[in-house]
């Protein structure tokens, strides 16, 4: 090729040299203006995390630090992590009434990552849209039961296909949570890789983990309630009434945890929570208790807080369940019944074995 001015082989290697360089400081300073832009603290934990699965979530972390402060300890514990903590993921059916509800744990539950991973399953459009702009993943419901709701075991399933955590779990969509779930999540994650000084302890190590607790009552939340962790701490200290301790309304497990053998129960009807947790303890499952530790609060509606009651299929997992395993004692799978539990001594949380476990809890 001829032309006027002909550019010896050195030169254009040259000229290509400096703009590939150009285009290499651009893009570094672009790199750095979306790492850095805002420098606060929270922001920089982002790093920890920007090679999972390289999703923006981890990217949209601004703003949070004052309302949704991160204790040096937690960032500090998770600072070789490669992989988020939890990943939390729940489903509802989008409905005027429960807007506000939605909204709010909306909010809370963001506000949990980059350690936590917020995950809706929805078929609904409209979900779909609203929630991703917000910074949720959303995943489609791929197998539902009693006229439309979710089966439990594929959220499970599905979740930890898409994202690699140390725990998963399904959440009901009215629930809020502060950081003392990354605070007791850690300690157990502490606790299960540690040898222990009794003959008991040792012989639940190999097992898979399922960690339950009592939820908060609080009626008609409001955004401003909801709008930090303090508020919300504040808040079920002086309007929250603990619930009942035979409903669990999160089912922490472990990566390992066998979900596939667990049967097509669905979410939002009763008997499944219960069944849970007596199957755990049935299987030597290590099942922990994190009521004292674990702030759980429900957004109860003018719906009460027995909704579920209310749905023409609300003996779907009852009617399931017998049929598999003729007589269950549901009390067995009550918070109360778990081996162990999560207790906060100063501020510090351990796990401790129940060496006196309820009478009524024993298994048959
Ligand atoms: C993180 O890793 C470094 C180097 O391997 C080690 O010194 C430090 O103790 C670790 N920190 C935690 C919290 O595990
Ligand atoms: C929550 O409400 C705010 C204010 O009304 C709105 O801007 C935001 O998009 C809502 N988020 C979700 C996920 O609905
Ligand atoms: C528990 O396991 C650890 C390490 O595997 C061992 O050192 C310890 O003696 C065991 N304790 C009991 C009571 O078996
Ligand atoms: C909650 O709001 C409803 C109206 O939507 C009201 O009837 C009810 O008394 C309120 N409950 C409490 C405990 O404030
Ligand atoms: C709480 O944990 C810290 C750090 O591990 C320790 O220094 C302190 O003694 C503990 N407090 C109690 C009451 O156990």
């Amino acid at each position: 090729m001829q032309t006027d001015k002909p550019v010896s082989a050195g030169g254009r290697y040259r000229e290509w040299t400096s703009l590939l360089l150009i285009a290499i400081l651009c893009f570094s300073f672009i790199v750095y203006l979306i790492l850095y832009s805002d420098t606060s603290d929270s922001m920089k934990t982002f790093n920890l995390f920007k090679n999972v699965q390289g999703h923006p979530i981890f990217v949209q972390l601004s703003g949070q630090s004052t309302l949704f402060p991160w204790k040096e300890s937690v960032r500090e514990l998770r600072k070789n992590s490669t992989k988020p903590l939890l990943t939390l993921f729940t489903s509802w059916l989008d409905t005027e009434d429960k807007f506000v509800v939605h909204n709010i744990t909306s909010v809370n539950w963001l506000a949990l990552r980059p350690f936590v991973v917020p995950i809706v399953f929805t078929n609904e459009a409209a979900v779909e849209k609203v929630y991703t702009r917000a910074g949720w993943l959303v995943l489609p419901v791929r197998i539902a039961a009693a006229d439309g709701v979710p089966v439990l075991k594929y959220m499970y399933l599905d979740a930890k296909k898409k994202f690699e955590s140390d725990f998963y779990t399904y959440a009901n969509s009215d629930i809020l949570f502060t950081d003392s779930l990354l605070d007791t999540l850690i300690e157990i994650l502490k606790y299960n890789s540690a040898s222990h000084n009794s003959a008991e302890e040792n012989s639940t190590l190999q097992h898979h983990t399922l960690i339950i607790g009592r939820r908060t009552n609080v009626y008609n939340m409001t955004m401003k309630e909801g709008s930090s962790w303090s508020e919300v701490t504040n808040v079920a200290r002086e309007k929250g009434e603990l619930f009942r301790s035979d409903a669990e309304d999160y089912f922490i497990t472990s990566s390992s945890y066998p979900w596939n053998d667990i049967p097509e129960v669905v979410i939002g009807r009763r008997a499944y929570d219960n069944w849970l947790v007596l199957n755990a303890r049935k299987q030597k499952h290590k099942v922990i208790d994190a009521t004292d530790t674990i702030l759980a609060v429900h957004q109860t509606t003018k719906d009460g807080n027995y909704e579920g009651m209310k749905k023409k299929t609300k003996e779907h997992n009852h009617n399931l369940l017998v049929t598999l395993y003729k007589n269950i004692q549901y009390g067995l799978g009550a918070t109360e019944c778990a081996e162990y539990q999560t207790i906060r001594n100063t501020g510090n949380i351990s796990i401790i074995f129940r060496r006196n476990l309820a009478t009524y809890c024993r298994l048959g």
